[in-house]
């Protein structure tokens, strides 16, 4: 039987829930764009409340369903909740009203609060999976623990993501869709672990605060890690500018971003991101070594890839740091009770990260695919028109610039453009143009949008489920 995390009674459920997310996305902050990217405003971030009416967050979502509309949905909500902890301000200041203006309201005491009150259920819809993905019984000591964390090895193989980034039918646009969904996490990096730091608990607490200075550069802006991984991103030729490109981040690239939030904003789970923080140190070694090879490989030798050598240098010390000067002496001090959390922790990382991985790989694979799936539509619109195949429609009229903000289905569907232009959106520089008769087949889960660039386009959207029904 799966296992339900307790509902605490203060948090809030159902139709109150419904009507509360609804209030703190309907905020204009947050509502659709008409461009794909953001203009230097780190605080406008796209919720489309115009289909969360419809979502359930009163549940944990299965592991099955990970990568679902509603996932996607509840990912972009606990960014915005997560971050209005952090301070960002756009790098061409206030010159604009409006911006000052968006500033106030994304920092102002109602946003936050009524995003507090939505959190606790976001959190269990997005995070509760990890209850049954993860085991930790036994029987644990401080040895058994070290011995445990010891062991974790690293394979110098590339991930699923980095295969697909060496295989893409374009690896430059790959390597970008990629760096592309780093930004929300490095940009303000170790921003999450900064809220362990506050309070009181001892030596521990002084050398988590040890990790933070290497993360912040000793206080120089020009090695704070940010900062080196904004020179990466210029030097790739994409902006810096926060959540530029807040649409073209997928939903695992939020979840495991987020995750790191997660741990830090509760501290009940103070012990689990001491296991995750091993996790992530010590894999980072060897990951942004490879990382490095490969953006060379990829993007040429101009690509400013220190962010990545960096941490091969600094992340060997912090694994060790993570295990001898944080966890260990934690055990000491809290005794065995603790050490299942951290152990917790330590799964939970990896398995956000496995899942991550694989998520971006499909995304490359369906922004590659594009042509292929545009050829699709023919046979696909034969079994539709001629009976063969029903499947339920909504038909759409849309006028010139209209922009269908990013976002993904549950199932496959089949788009079949009836008269105008469309161009649809697979990804980061990934379109196709769709004209009268045309389509193209949208995989479920695979992010995408559209914009319409006729003075009117009518279309029609088979949600046929299962789009090799159609081929048979
Ligand atoms: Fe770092
Ligand atoms: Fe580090
Ligand atoms: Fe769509």
């Amino acid at each position: 039987m799966s296992r339900v995390p307790p509902y605490r009674p203060h948090e809030i459920g159902g139709a109150e829930l419904r009507e509360a997310v609804l209030r703190y996305a309907s905020h204009p902050l947050y509502l659709d764009n008409e461009e794909w990217l953001n203009e230097d405003n780190p605080y406008r971030r796209q919720l489309r409340p115009q289909v969360l009416a419809g979502q359930d967050f009163d549940r944990v979502l299965p592991k099955g369903e990970l990568l679902n509309y509603e996932n996607l949905a509840a990912q972009r909500l606990l960014t915005c909740i997560y971050e209005a902890d952090l301070v960002f301000l756009p790098q061409g200041g206030f010159a604009d009203p409006a911006k000052w203006e968006d500033f106030r309201a994304f920092y102002s005491s109602s946003n936050r609060a009524l995003g507090e009150a939505i959190r606790p259920a976001l959190e269990r819809f997005s995070f509760g999976f990890l209850d049954d993905e993860v085991e930790t019984s036994g029987k644990w000591d401080k040895a058994s623990l070290e011995a445990f964390l010891r062991a974790l090895t690293v394979t110098g193989e590339p991930t699923a993501s980095e295969q697909a980034i060496e295989k893409s039918s374009d690896p430059a646009r790959a390597a970008r869709m990629w760096l592309v969904q780093f930004a929300p996490d490095f940009l303000s990096e170790a921003s999450p672990m900064i809220r362990n730091v506050m309070g009181h608990y001892g030596q521990a607490q002084s050398e988590w605060f040890k990790v933070i200075i290497d993360e912040y550069g000793y206080g120089v802006h020009e090695t704070k890690h940010s900062t080196l991984f904004e020179r990466t991103l210029k030097s790739a030729g994409l902006r810096s500018d926060i959540h530029h490109y807040w649409q073209f981040y997928l939903t695992s690239s939020l979840l495991m971003n987020n995750y790191f939030h997660y741990l830090g904003k509760n501290h009940e789970l103070f012990f689990r991101y001491l296991g995750a923080l091993y996790y992530t140190e010590f894999t980072l070694v060897d990951f942004c070594r490879r990382a490095a090879e490969l953006l060379r490989r990829v993007l040429g030798e101009e690509v400013d890839v220190e962010y990545f050598t960096e941490h091969v240098h600094i992340d060997t010390h912090h694994g060790r740091m993570a295990l001898e000067r944080l966890i260990l002496p934690v055990v000491d001090m809290c005794g065995d009770t603790v050490i299942p959390e951290i152990v917790r922790g330590f799964e939970e990382a990896q398995a956000v990260v496995g899942i991550a991985d694989r998520d971006f790989a499909d995304q490359i694979a369906w922004m590659d695919a594009g042509p292929h799936n545009k050829e699709l539509h023919t046979p696909c619109w034969e079994a539709i028109s001629t009976g063969r195949v029903t499947a339920p429609i909504a038909h759409l009229v849309e006028p010139r610039g209209e922009l269908s903000n990013t976002h993904c289905h549950n199932g496959d569907e089949l788009c079949h453009i009836v008269s105008g232009t469309m161009k649809f959106v697979s990804g980061f520089d990934a379109h196709q143009i769709l004209r009268a008769g045309e389509g193209t087949v949208i995989r479920g889960n695979r992010l995408h949008g559209a914009i319409i660039e006729s003075d009117e386009c009518v279309y029609e959207i088979h949600s046929v489920g299962d789009y090799r029904s159609c081929l048979s």
